[in-house]
């Protein structure tokens, strides 16, 4: 009963052209080449015909988020979850499917208002994914397109949202001190779907202007997080948090602000679990070394 995997992020952008820039030459995404006849952006990281589109609109946040069950059965059964759960479903249309390159999709909201869609059955692509800027691959497969962090004040109710509607499970319940004198302290609660990667889903207990805290791209080697980071520099794009090494997911990664203040990790090395032998872990450290992170609530 348990979702998959990560399969894609959509992104709406008040300058497509400016965030193909980052995603091609910075991050060292393919684009997708040819018009697409819905005018989205589209960016391969792997055999996957698309993990990233971004489409044109009035502000720049989150506009959808993907999880990938493995068949029809799984993905019914998810549906009449939901439905239990009191989230509204709309089935995604024949039209839409193909945009995505599923058999079949619906679309849904979480307690805590941040969209997202379920799916199953996703055509691979034949031809060999090629980084433009040379990342030889990036850390997908089975373990989907990585992980985002999304904003959920009511972060219980949220969480207990996606335990019984996607069957995602605790990894990690992590305290941090307030973001400002006053504040309550942080939390991000780290959730794993069917799959070895650490965490496919945060949830953070403040909201944040685009509905998306951050997402990560996992490349394979210290040195191509470190070569992207001399092309972020060169570009003098922000950072969102310097280099470091997580605790919970042992991600050594930096990040970035994307176009619109977009938060993105760039990565590597992070954890995959036995999840047979694992017990939830509660933190109040995030970081072994560095992610001094410019505040962004
Ligand atoms: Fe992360």
């Amino acid at each position: 009963m348990t979702v998959s995997s990560l399969g894609y992020i959509g992104l709406v952008s008040q300058d497509v052209g400016q965030w193909a820039s980052f995603a091609v030459e910075i991050i060292g995404l393919m684009p997708v080449n040819g018009d697409q006849p819905d005018g989205r952006a589209l960016f391969r990281i792997d055999n996957h015909p698309y993990r990233l589109s971004v489409e044109s609109g009035d502000r720049d946040g989150l506009l959808t988020v993907g999880w990938e069950f493995a068949n029809e059965s799984e993905f019914a059964a998810a549906i009449v979850r939901l439905e239990a759960a009191g989230a509204k479903v709309t089935p995604g249309d024949k039209q839409g499917a193909a945009q995505r390159y599923v058999t079949q999709y619906a679309a849904s909201v979480d307690p805590a208002g941040n969209p997202f869609e379920i799916f199953y059955g996703r055509t691979d692509c034949v031809d060999d994914f090629v980084s433009p800027v040379g990342v030889s691959h990036f850390i997908t497969g089975d373990m989907g397109m990585g992980h985002l962090v999304v904003p959920a004040p009511n972060m219980d109710e949220t969480r207990a949202f996606y335990q019984q509607t996607l069957g995602l499970a605790d990894s990690d319940d992590l305290r941090l001190p307030p973001p400002a004198e006053g504040a309550p302290d942080q939390r991000i609660l780290f959730l794993h779907a069917d799959n070895p990667r650490h965490h496919s889903l945060g949830l953070y207990n403040f909201p944040v202007p685009t509905g998306i805290i951050h997402m990560i791209f996992e490349m394979p080697e210290i040195d191509d997080v470190g070569l992207c980071l001399d092309r972020v520099n060169a570009a003098g794009l922000p950072l969102l948090g310097t280099l470091g090494r997580h605790c919970n997911d042992q991600m050594l990664s930096f990040y970035v602000f994307g176009p619109g203040g977009i938060g993105v990790e760039i990565g590597c090395g992070g954890l995959q679990v036995d999840w047979q032998n694992f017990t939830p872990t509660v933190s109040t450290v995030g970081d072994v070394w560095g992610h001094v992170y410019t505040p962004v609530v």
